[in-house]
C-alpha cells in the first residue's frame, strides 16, 4: 500500500503511482481500469466551478465516480474564489477522498477566463482560491500546477509554499510552463527543488514515457508520488508493470495482442454501461486506436471502426481482427510480448 494516510491533516504518500486527470479520457471507466491495474490514486477530469454552482447537468456528470476508483480527487478549475469554494462544498457532498485544484490547464477557453495556469500569474488570487476552498470543506485539498506561465515567470516555488502555508495536503507539479504546452522537456529538477522546500507530499509529473522513468523520477527528485498521464492512455497495464519493476528491478513484458484486444472490448462494454450507445461509440473510437497502436494493420481496423455506427459491427470488426491475428503466422508474437512495438 502506497497511500500512507489520507486524513485532512495527515495526507501522506510514499512512492504513490497516480493516474493523471486527462480531460475527455480519464472518465469513470478509465479510472476503474487504472485502479484495477495498480494506480494508487485517481483524479477526475477538470470540472468547471462555474458549471457546478450553476447546477449544469453536463458538468455534474463529470464529478460522478464509483467506490472502486478510490482514493479519488475531484478536480476543480476557475478564477473566482467564491465560486471555487462553493463548488468545492457541493463536490464534497459526493464524498470524494480529496478536492484537487487545477492551476495547470493551458487551454485557451480556460485561460481566457483567467482559470487554470493563468492563476499562476496572479499569486494573490492563487492564495485566495486555495485558502477559501480549504476553509470551505473538511476534505484534504490538493493543488496541481505547472511551473509557471512562461520561462520568465517561474512561480512554482512561491506557489508551492503558499499552498503549503494555506494548508494544502499535497502539491503536484507538472514541470513545464504554460508557454511550453506539451512540448519541450519537463524539467524534473524543479520537482526536486519543490520537494526540498516543502514538507507536504510532492507528486512529480511530466514525461514519464516508460516503466523505468518512474524510478528515475523518484531517484532524481525524491518526490512522494509520480503521476502518469499520456503514457497510460490505452495502456493501463503500465501501472502494474511499474509496480512490478519497482519491486523486482525487472521490466515485465508488454501485454500481448490478445490481452490488448480483450481489454479494449471490456473498456467498450464499461463505456457503454456508463454513457450509452452513441456517446460510447464516439468515445471509444480514439480509445480503440490507442489500444491497438503499433499492432499489424491497426490503421485499417481503426478506419473501419470510425465508419461504423453500431456496437455489434464494431465488436465484429475487433473479433474478426483478433481471429486474423491468431491465424496469420506473420503476426505471431514472441512468447511474453509483442513482436511489433516496444512501449515499455
Ligand atoms: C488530453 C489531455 C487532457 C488533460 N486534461 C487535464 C485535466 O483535466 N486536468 C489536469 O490537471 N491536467 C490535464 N492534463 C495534463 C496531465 O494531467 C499531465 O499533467 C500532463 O499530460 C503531463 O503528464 P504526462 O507527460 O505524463 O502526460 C491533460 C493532458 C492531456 C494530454
Amino acid at each position: 500500500m502506497y497511500i500512507v494516510g489520507m486524513i485532512r491533516n495527515n495526507f501522506k504518500l510514499s512512492k504513490a503511482i497516480v493516474y493523471a486527470p486527462l480531460a475527455g479520457i480519464s472518465d469513470s471507466p478509465s479510472r476503474k481500469l487504472a485502479v484495477r491495474f495498480g494506480a494508487d490514486m485517481t483524479v477526475s477530469e477538470l470540472i468547471s466551478s462555474e458549471g457546478i454552482i450553476r447546477n449544469s447537468k453536463k458538468t455534474l456528470e463529470l464529478a460522478g465516480f464509483d467506490n472502486s476508483e478510490r482514493p479519488i480527487g475531484l478536480q476543480l478549475f476557475g478564477a473566482n474564489p467564491d465560486s471555487m469554494a462553493e463548488a468545492a462544498r457541493i463536490l464534497s457532498s459526493l464524498n470524494p477522498d480529496f478536492i484537487d485544484l487545477n492551476f495547470g490547464c493551458p487551454a485557451r477557453k480556460v485561460v481566457g477566463k483567467n482559470g487554470g495556469s493563468s492563476v499562476l500569474r496572479n499569486l494573490k488570487l492563487f492564495k485566495e482560491i486555495v485558502n477559501q476552498v480549504i476553509n470551505a470543506v473538511d476534505l484534504p485539498v490538493t493543488v496541481k500546477m505547472r511551473s509557471g506561465w512562461d520561462s520568465r515567470n517561474l512561480t512554482y516555488m512561491e506557489a508551492g509554499k503558499i499552498a503549503e502555508d494555506c494548508g494544502a495536503a499535497a502539491v503536484t507539479l507538472h514541470s513545464r510552463t504554460r508557454a511550453q504546452g506539451f512540448t519541450g522537456k519537463a524539467d524534473w529538477s524543479q520537482i526536486a527543488q519543490l520537494k526540498n522546500e516543502l514538507t507536504i507530499p510532492v507528486i512529480g509529473n511530466g514525461d514519464i514515457k516508460n516503466v523505468t522513468d518512474v524510478k528515475l523520477m523518484f531517484d532524481q527528485t525524491g518526490c512522494d508520488g509520480v503521476m502518469l498521464g499520456r503514457v497510460s492512455i490505452g495502456n493501463p497495464w503500465i501501472f502494474r508493470r511499474i509496480k512490478e519493476y519497482l519491486k523486482s528491478g525487472n521490466i515485465p513484458p508488454e501485454p500481448s495482442f490478445r490481452e490488448r484486444i480483450n481489454l479494449a472490448l471490456e473498456h467498450f462494454d464499461m463505456t457503454l454501461d456508463e454513457f450509452g450507445i452513441p456517446r460510447a461509440i464516439y468515445k471509444m473510437r480514439s480509445r480503440f486506436a490507442w489500444y491497438l497502436k503499433g499492432m499489424p494493420e491497426a490503421s485499417i481496423i481503426r478506419a473501419r471502426i470510425n465508419r461504423s455506427r453500431s456496437v455489434e459491427e464494431i465488436k465484429e470488426i475487433i473479433l474478426g481482427y483478433s481471429l486474423d491475428l491468431r491465424n496469420n503466422t506473420a503476426y505471431q508474437e514472441a512468447p511474453g510480448g509483442t513482436t511489433c512495438i516496444q512501449r515499455n
